[in-house]
């Protein structure tokens, strides 16, 4: 099926590794003009290599997402690149996790600020370009966590954070034909994940909570993104699609 993604330009935050680079590098493998950004920018350069090696076209962006000024200067960069924004996914995260009766005010704001301020960010940046081309994909990348984990009350409440923020932007953005869908993943295999002590364990227990009974690739995840991104889905906006093998809980 073409997924219409020929020449789109696709702006993906924390594309330098994990799940955000496998969405680089298949985006631009549907032909897709990809903008990679990362706060590590040596990995983003990395990506854009591999997609430049492999006859595709990108950028790289550094900064962090959750510094209002380095997203403006990176729309604004992208735009002088490509000239449009079709699709933005809101993927970079970063998670600090505590028990609540430890919990620092900084670990809240950090995480709160890149997993939830930071797309709204990126999704404002963006709408300008998105309504006066009558045409937009957003994507939000939250987790299924939003349904409550020990020790993760701000990634949870942050990724909580994100369907709201979603379903706002859907009834607010629906006029201009741009969507604004939701993925959460459950656990997925990316180094991140895969460097945590007790990763095997981890694993186990949720395969068993699972209907589908293997470990989840970035590729599993990147499949849903290609689905809201294309052409095919434009009736489907404000929707929640959970990647978790049929684990919900
Ligand atoms: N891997 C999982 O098991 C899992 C499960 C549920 C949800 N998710 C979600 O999927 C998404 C991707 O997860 P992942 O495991 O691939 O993450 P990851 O940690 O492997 O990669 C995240 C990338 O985001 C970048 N980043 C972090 N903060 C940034 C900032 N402020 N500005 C720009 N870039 C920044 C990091 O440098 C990194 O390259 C996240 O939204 C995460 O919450 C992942």
């Amino acid at each position: 099926m073409d997924l219409g993604l020929k020449d789109q330009v696709v702006v993906i935050t924390g594309a330098g590794r994990g799940i955000g680079r496998e969405a680089a590098l298949t985006f631009a493998a549907e032909g897709a003009r990809v903008v990679a950004w990362d706060k590590d920018v040596e990995l983003a350069h990395e990506v854009v290599a591999g997609i430049t090696k492999a006859g595709g076209t990108a950028m790289a962006l550094g900064g962090s997402v959750g510094v209002r000024q380095e997203v403006e200067a990176g729309v604004a960069r992208a735009l002088e690149a490509f000239g449009r924004i079709d699709v933005l996914i809101n993927n970079a995260a970063f998670g600090d996790d505590a028990p609540l009766v430890d919990m620092t005010d900084e670990q809240w704001d950090r995480v709160l600020n890149v997993c939830l301020t930071a797309p709204f960010y990126c999704a404002r940046a963006v709408a300008p370009t998105m309504i006066a081309q009558k045409y937009g994909r957003i994507i939000n990348i939250a987790s299924r966590a939003h349904l409550g984990e020990v020790n993760k009350a701000n990634y949870c409440a942050a990724k909580a954070g994100v369907l709201g923020l979603s379903r706002a932007l859907a009834v607010e953005l629906g006029v201009h034909d741009i969507t604004v869908n939701t993925i959460a993943p459950g656990i997925v295999r990316t180094e991140r994940v895969l460097a945590q002590p007790g990763y095997e364990g981890l694993n186990e227990r949720a395969q068993q909570r699972q209907l589908i009974k293997r470990a989840a690739q970035p590729s599993d995840i990147v499949n849903g993104m290609l689905f809201f991104a294309s052409r095919t889905s434009g009736f489907i906006t404000g929707d929640l699609m959970y990647v978790t093998g049929g684990r919900l809980t």
